[in-house]
């Protein structure tokens, strides 16, 4: 691709590939857009987020009706943005980062989202002043995507093992306890499980390390019972810090899906409190199914990209929901052997890569493992956009 500009009339020249110029227009025939309404809808979005200082409690973006089709996004990442992010600061020193401690990091979904500098449905989610200095995980297949995305180790192994090998400080702590025991999919066993008591390395983490902000996600089935809600309050409040509790809907930020968590933001005395993000969207305008995985429609099983898909049939007790191309996706979930939705239009189950769209995770993305482990590590994760906005009003609190 090569670009001109044109003194300053605004005409900006593209030389494209015919190649590239053909699946550009064959994308944007599927959301019904222009390539100029497009182009000028993704550099206003991309000006805005790299306007400085960014006021992150007031960031909103211009509600689109229209999604520009995630197929375009590598062929447009602008070089510029890795420049842009390079001296975030402005001022040509290395902007400073925040220490995290990352707990039950899995594929690394939540640690995507608080680093950022991820690109997907046509919107450029700016790096994030975060810095994983610490990350572990059980799975030794988790690990593997987790080091093959987010470009650094993890320590492997159970959490009471390791976490004496964890850094002494840390300014942020951050996990998805396992939430087998609570999840309404689960056998309940509660917060007193084998697997959801795990909050209690995070709980004990955080006495270690002392982070100024502290965030543990989970399902929302955590809400209904409220035994086990207020021990898992009082178990973070009684280490001195003020923790907030909030539901989050991922369709309202932007997540092709209706998945709803629960998360917990613990900050310390002296930091300004934790205040949730805004939601950006409503069921009016929320991305649906099509603006997410349209432009896969076509496109045959691909390994290499983790477009495949299982072939369960109906199953007689769940997982037998299909897509509406109109509607945000169900909400993906870890354990669900192979009965994962249907494609709103096909007769086959989704892909892979689908459900990772459905989840926010960029095509970059891939997942080093077998269909199996892909659909527990996707329907695991804390969808990075949802991770980022949460990120983001993290960072507010500790400017
Ligand atoms: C809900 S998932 C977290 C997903 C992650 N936050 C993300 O966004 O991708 C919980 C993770 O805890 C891990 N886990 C379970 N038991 C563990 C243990 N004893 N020690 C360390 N990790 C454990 C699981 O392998 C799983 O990846």
């Amino acid at each position: 691709m090569r670009m001109a500009q044109h003194g300053e009339s605004g005409r900006i020249v593209v030389d494209v590939e015919p190649e590239l110029k053909r699946r550009i227009y064959s994308a944007l025939s599927l959301s019904g857009g222009t390539l100029k309404d497009w182009f000028i809808k993704a550099a206003e979005e991309y000006c805005e987020e790299h306007r400085k200082p960014v006021p992150v409690s007031n960031v909103r973006y211009t509600r689109s009706t229209k999604t520009a089709p995630a197929s375009l996004k590598e062929d447009f990442q602008p070089a510029i943005a890795t420049a842009v992010e390079a001296n975030s600061n402005g001022n040509g020193k290395p902007a400073k980062k925040y220490t995290v401690v990352s707990m039950f990091s899995g594929c690394g979904g939540m640690d995507l989202g608080f680093t950022g500098g991820f690109e997907i449905f046509g919107r450029r989610y700016r790096s994030l002043p975060f810095e994983i200095v610490w990350a572990n995980d059980i799975s030794p297949e988790a690990c593997k995507t987790y080091e093959r995305n987010l470009g650094h180790k993890i320590h492997r192994g159970d959490i009471w093992e390791l976490i004496d090998s964890m850094p002494k400080k840390a300014d942020v702590v951050v996990g998805g306890f396992p939430c087998q025991d609570i999840s309404v999919n689960g056998k309940r066993a509660g917060i007193n499980g084998a697997r959801s008591g795990l909050y209690r390395a995070m709980v004990e983490a955080i006495k270690r390390l002392q982070p100024k902000v502290f965030v543990a996600e989970n399902v929302k089935a955590l809400l209904r019972n409220e035994v086990w809600l207020k021990q898992v309050l009082s178990d973070f409040r009684s280490l001195g810090y003020e923790v907030s509790c909030e539901l989050y809907r991922a369709a309202d930020y932007g997540v092709p899906q209706t998945r709803e968590r629960v998360v917990f933001v613990g900050t310390a005395k002296g930091v300004k409190p934790f205040t949730p993000p805004p939601p950006e969207r409503n069921a009016s305008s929320w991305v649906t199914a099509r603006e997410a995985i349209g432009d896969l429609e076509h496109l045959d099983e691909s390994p290499h990209i983790n477009h495949i898909w299982s072939k369960a049939n109906v199953s007689p007790e769940q997982g037998n929901r299909r897509l509406h191309h109109d509607r945000p996706g169900y909400t993906i979930r870890a354990e669900c052997h192979g009965n994962i939705q249907f494609h709103y239009r096909h007769p086959r189950r989704i892909s892979m890569r689908e459900a990772a769209r459905i989840q926010s995770f960029p095509d970059k993305f891939l997942f080093m493992c077998g269909i199996r482990e892909i659909e527990r590590q996707v329907g695991n994760a804390v969808p990075p956009v949802l991770a980022w906005h949460v990120g983001n009003a993290v960072l507010d609190c500790l400017k």
